[in-house]
């Protein structure tokens, strides 16, 4: 695992941004992206849509899968991560909607559309790299502490702690879903390559646990450890456990 330690979050988004850019590059511009939601990423996707705009980067005709939906939120709710995904990632990195997918929270049958996105991620030949924040108790995607380090994508209760967390972008805390589809920690360490983002003090002690805590489902971010290609970009006060 590759650490590197910033000075400003936005130093953070502009490193990871340049390794998006090199597997563009590298695997041509129909790469595998992993997308993650929430603040950690949004500084990459800034500096990544600043690439474009400069006609030095083109995602039109790239792949996304999202990493987690909530479970229950109709479709164009706008807390859906789709919706979120659409606004951040999709429409600013001008990515074709029709080549970026989303696990379906909304499906009559959450299992079988577990398994079907299994299946896509598949057939698009796997994710070249996959963009990861951190949860404040280690968790990635939504894999909350004790999920299997195998998990694929499947249906997961969300902590009381992360519902907290998200509840900010809800009225109440009621209104925030309590079961989401993630892709699983198996699934995450399938991609090729990983980058993960973390801004700010709040962070610290899930990185800690991340990067020199014990490889264990108690911080689901720590079996990126055994991943062979995982860089990790903070800040200064998401470094200061370490
Ligand atoms: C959410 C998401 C994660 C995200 C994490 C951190 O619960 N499911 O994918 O990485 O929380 O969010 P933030 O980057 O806003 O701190």
């Amino acid at each position: 695992m590759e650490v590197i330690i910033c000075e400003t979050p936005e130093e953070v988004g502009r490193l990871a941004a340049a390794k998006v850019s090199r597997v563009v590059r590298d695997r041509g511009p129909e790469a595998v992206l992993g997308l993650s939601t929430g603040s950690s990423p949004l500084a990459a996707y800034a500096d990544l849509a600043r690439r474009i705009e400069a006609g030095e980067l083109d995602l039109s005709r790239a792949r996304g899968f999202a990493l987690d939906e909530y479970v229950g939120l109709p479709p164009g709710h706008p807390e859906s991560y789709a919706e979120v995904i659409r606004a951040t990632v999709t429409d600013p990195l001008r990515m074709d909607p029709l080549r970026v997918s989303c696990p379906d929270g909304f499906a009559t049958d959450t299992d079988a559309a577990a398994r079907h996105y299994e299946e896509a991620i598949k057939a698009a030949g796997g994710i070249d790299i996959q963009i990861l924040g951190v949860g404040e108790n280690g968790h990635i995607g939504f894999n909350e502490p004790s999920s299997s380090l195998s998990s694929r994508t499947r249906v997961k209760t969300l902590t009381r702690t992360t519902r907290e967390a998200n509840s900010r972008f809800f009225e109440t805390l009621d209104d925030v879903p309590r079961h989401c589809l993630t892709q699983g920690l198996g699934t995450i360490m399938d991609a090729r390559e990983v980058v993960l983002m973390a801004q700010g003090s709040h962070k610290a002690s899930a990185i800690a646990g991340l990067i020199e805590g014990p490889l264990s489902a108690r911080c689901p971010g720590s079996v990126l450890q055994l991943h062979p290609a995982a860089t990790v970009i903070i800040d200064r006060a998401a470094a200061a456990e370490l």
